[in-house]
């Protein structure tokens, strides 16, 4: 009996050494890890697009949890109040590949460690004007993060946009979030804290 114990103490105490090992090796084997700079060596950059305000609450709770600087990329002619119409244009604009253009953005790539990227779904993608900014700026070695705001379609083509678009930069993981988000959100926490950035 007093055998059967100690196997029994021994195969808990392997098992409690493999998970250490495990995250051991996971802090060891990362140079680049985002746990092993402090919080406060990161500058965080969220550059956003909405419409509607949902994908402005999740930057703001990035803020709200960071001190994340907020930049809004907005397009030169504004899309029109009405959903339905809204819809409608974008969706006929896709269809002809309209570039509406953005407005510049006071954004110095030199002045941010980590740039998170949040954007509405727009027809299962990420909406053409973030895109667009995207395309304007060099994010090189910068971490990028990547958020969608969702009326119900989930990630969609939204994180292959993102990585089409950044191919060979160093991505972090995506957050999806339907609808709008509280400045505490505990989904955007543990985002933010599996990605280092708190
Ligand atoms: C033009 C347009 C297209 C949309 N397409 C989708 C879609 O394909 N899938 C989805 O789940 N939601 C879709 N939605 C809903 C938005 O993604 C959702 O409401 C989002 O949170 C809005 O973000 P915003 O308030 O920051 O603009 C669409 C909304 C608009 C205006």
């Amino acid at each position: 009996m007093q055998k059967r114990r100690l196997l029994a103490s021994a195969a808990l105490a392997i098992t409690a050494l493999g998970c250490g090992a495990t995250s051991l090796s996971r802090t060891a084997g990362a140079a680049e890890s985002p746990k092993q700079a402090p919080a406060d060596n990161r500058r965080i950059a969220v550059v956003y697009f909405t419409k509607t305000g949902n994908t402005k609450s999740l930057a703001e709770a990035v803020r709200h949890m960071t001190g994340a600087a907020l930049f809004r990329v907005e397009t030169v002619e504004p899309y029109p109040e009405s959903y339905g119409s809204a819809t409608e244009i974008v969706k006929d604009e896709l269809q002809r590949g309209v570039i509406r253009p953005i407005r510049p953005l006071a954004f110095n790539p030199d002045d941010y460690d980590v740039v998170v990227l949040a954007t509405p779904t727009w027809w299962h993608h990420a909406a053409m004007p973030l895109q667009t900014w995207i395309r304007s700026v060099d994010l090189s070695a910068k971490k990028i993060l990547t958020a969608n705001t969702h009326g119900g379609g989930g990630l969609m083509h939204t994180r292959e946009d993102f990585e089409a678009l950044l191919a060979g930069r160093r991505l972090g993981t995506h957050l999806t979030v339907y609808g709008a988000v509280r400045p505490q959100d505990a989904k955007v926490r543990s985002w933010l804290e599996e990605n280092g950035c708190l």
